[in-house]
């Protein structure tokens, strides 16, 4: 029996987007990205490995994993068993604090969370830099899980140019990310889909010449603690993602549900709360939003502002039936314990 690793790590909100990959294989992205850890939501996951395992267990918050899910977890598992030089099964116990597939990239800190205890059970010390990478095999955004703070993806050529890094510490900018959830169905399209049609829509090479300096406005701004620059762009950033996914050409990926024409992962409500947003910000109350793929917004604000933006949602919020998680930026993946 191997030492019990228990792991946890928080899903990161993306400000500049990772859409589109360049090997699909390795997750190595079409582009950079930059995200920021939410400190609100964590996933926790327990590993051990043991000889008197015939098969991998996968439980994902306390009932069996889908097959998709846990065939998923097992190709991860293989990738640690394999840099370790080990052969036996494991039990994967992962508990999410926060609704999966509803806009919060669940998959993102599972796989951190995963990636380390899983390394850390079979008695392997990675590097922050080879923790990265081995998440992002994963899922390509569990890698900005790894550090902490602002995360910066560089996009590289091949495996080991690939990975995530800090460009600020969690308590450089005093921000609020709130996350309104309208909807906590797992969507219907997954990210995963959504990248691999990114590259029919007529528009997307246009996004890709335009990345580079989207990233250092953002970048800076963040640097700078620019809120008003970083929130134009981040705006920006995720409508151009968004602008991808509806026009791709959704009949060249694997039929998905229904004749679709484009990936539309925004409902009415989404609408509404963006131009809710361009109102308050016209009234003087500086805020910003950002979509990842799902329905679900997420809102910036600096922490003067967050009192002001709860009375704006709390008049708002329950004629659209929606929910709300606050977070502030956070730590990156952590040991709970292992023994
Ligand atoms: C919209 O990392 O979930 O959240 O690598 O296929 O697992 P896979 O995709 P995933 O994609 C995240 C897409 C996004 C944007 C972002 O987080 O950068």
């Amino acid at each position: 029996m191997s030492k019990t690793v228990t792991a946890a790590a928080h899903p990161n909100l993306a400000v500049v987007k990772y859409w589109g990959k360049a090997d699909p294989r390795l997750n190595i992205p079409a582009n950079s990205s930059l995200s920021v850890n939410l400190g609100s939501a964590h996933t926790t996951t327990t590993v051990c490995f043991s000889s008197d395992f015939d098969q991998d267990v996968v439980r994902l918050n306390g009932a069996a994993a889908d097959d998709r899910t846990a065939a998923r977890v097992t190709r991860h598992l293989d990738r640690v068993r394999r840099l370790a030089g080990r052969t036996e099964r494991a039990l994967v116990e992962s508990v999410n604090d926060f609704p999966a597939a509803a806009g919060i990239a669940s998959s993102a800190s599972a796989f951190a969370a995963l990636s380390l205890a899983a390394s850390r059970a079979l008695d392997l010390h990675l590097s922050e830099r080879e923790l990265s990478i081995l998440a992002r095999q994963g899922s390509g955004s569990a890698c900005r899980s790894i550090p902490g703070g602002f995360v910066r993806w560089e996009a590289g050529q091949d495996d080991a140019s690939s990975y995530a890094y800090q460009v600020a510490p969690p308590e450089h900018w005093d921000l609020r990310i709130t996350t309104v959830i309208f909807s906590e169905q797992p969507k219907e399209i997954s990210s995963s889909d959504g990248h691999a049609l990114a590259q029919t829509s007529p528009f997307y090479a246009a996004r890709l010449a335009g990345l580079p300096h989207t990233l250092e406005v953002v970048q800076d701004a963040l640097l700078a603690r620019d809120f008003a620059r970083f929130g134009l762009a981040l705006e920006r950033e995720a409508v151009s993602m968004h602008a991808i996914a509806m026009t791709a050409d959704a009949s060249a990926g694997e039929p998905l549900s229904g004749p679709l024409s484009g990936l539309y992962y925004w409902q009415a409500s989404t609408m509404q709360l963006i131009q809710q947003v361009q109102g308050w910000r016209r009234g003087g109350l500086p805020v910003y939003f950002t979509i990842d793929a799902g329905p679900n917004v997420h809102l910036f604000c600096e922490g003067a502002q967050q009192v002001a933006l709860e009375a704006e949602l709390a008049r708002l919020l329950p004629a659209m039936q929606a929910r709300t998680i606050v977070s502030a930026p956070a730590r990156g993946a952590w040991v709970v314990s292992e023994g």
